[in-house]
């Protein structure tokens, strides 16, 4: 197969406008929420320190950096790092961004906590991914540490449907159009999502670009199975309540809280 390497990577595009986009996420309850359950799980632990895999623009991170944490977060996109240590410094929260793909990151340093939130093991597709994702994810952390992530839930996505979706977003500098045009696949259980944006400036300016995210659902017993194979074991999933709840309606994303056992 012959690769484009013209096409941007994804995020590269869209990254000055997705603080924006994302502006109504109770990021802030999500934070309390696992600060909560590390607090629960390990209790003694003095300055805790956390890796953010596929931190994004760094909305948690420097949350879990405003609230004590020794806090590095780790993005293959270099524009959402670029932006992630621009907040940082300016609210001084001391979190750190390292541009890399994280199935190709190392590091010396064991973490008590490894959170990857808002759908980013959803990024991996394929079975090679996933694995290396969480066997990489199990090496950062300490015994007993925690692994605390979402992604799609596959019985949330097929029994809801994927849809073409308008959105609009404005705030003083932009209005961005977004339309989202799902396609999904029931052999690789992905779904390939069109992002086409149209963005206004002040000046009135117009300019479109489009982005394409593979994401893939997943299903509790493989969950379970990848977890396991790389020495974690789920002590927790559902929908954010605290405890988690385990979903009576399926929902479109779960969370998982997994504990290093070996
Ligand atoms: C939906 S965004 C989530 C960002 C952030 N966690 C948040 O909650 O706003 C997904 C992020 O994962 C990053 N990502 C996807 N795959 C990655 C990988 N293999 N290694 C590092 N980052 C990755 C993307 O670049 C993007 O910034």
């Amino acid at each position: 197969m012959k690769i484009n390497k013209s096409l941007p990577q994804t995020f590269s595009l869209t990254a000055p406008f997705y603080d924006l986009i994302y502006q109504h996420r109770n990021v802030g309850k999500e934070v309390r929420f696992i600060i909560k359950h590390i607090h629960q799980r390990l209790p003694h632990t003095q300055r805790l320190s956390l890796l953010d895999i596929g931190s994004g623009t760094g909305t948690h991170a420097i949350l879990f950096g405003k609230q004590g944490f020794d806090v590095t977060g780790v993005d293959r996109s270099a524009e959402m790092v670029t932006i992630a240590n621009h907040k940082s410094l300016s609210q001084k929260a001391g979190a750190r961004f390292i541009h890399k793909d994280f199935l190709t990151f190392t590091s010396s340093t064991k973490y008590h906590v490894v959170a990857s939130l808002f759908d980013v093991v959803s990024y991996m597709t394929t079975n090679n991914d996933v694995r290396s994702f969480f066997t990489n994810a199990s090496t950062l952390l300490q015994n007993n540490g925690l692994l605390i992530f979402d992604c799609w839930y596959g019985p949330g996505v097929l029994l809801s449907r994927p849809k073409v979706m308008h959105q609009r977003y404005r705030n003083e500098k932009f209005t961005v159009h977004r339309k989202k045009t799902p396609t999904i696949s029931y052999q690789t259980n992905t779904v390939s999502v069109l992002h086409q944006l149209t963005v206004l400036d002040k000046l009135r300016e117009r300019k479109s670009f489009k982005e394409t995210h593979v994401m893939r659902y997943f299903f509790y017993p493989e969950l379970e199975g990848y977890l396991q194979l790389a020495g974690l074991k789920i002590i927790e999933w559902g929908v954010i309540g605290f405890p988690l709840r385990v979903p009576k309606n399926p929902p479109w994303s779960i969370y998982i809280v997994a504990q290093k056992t070996r």
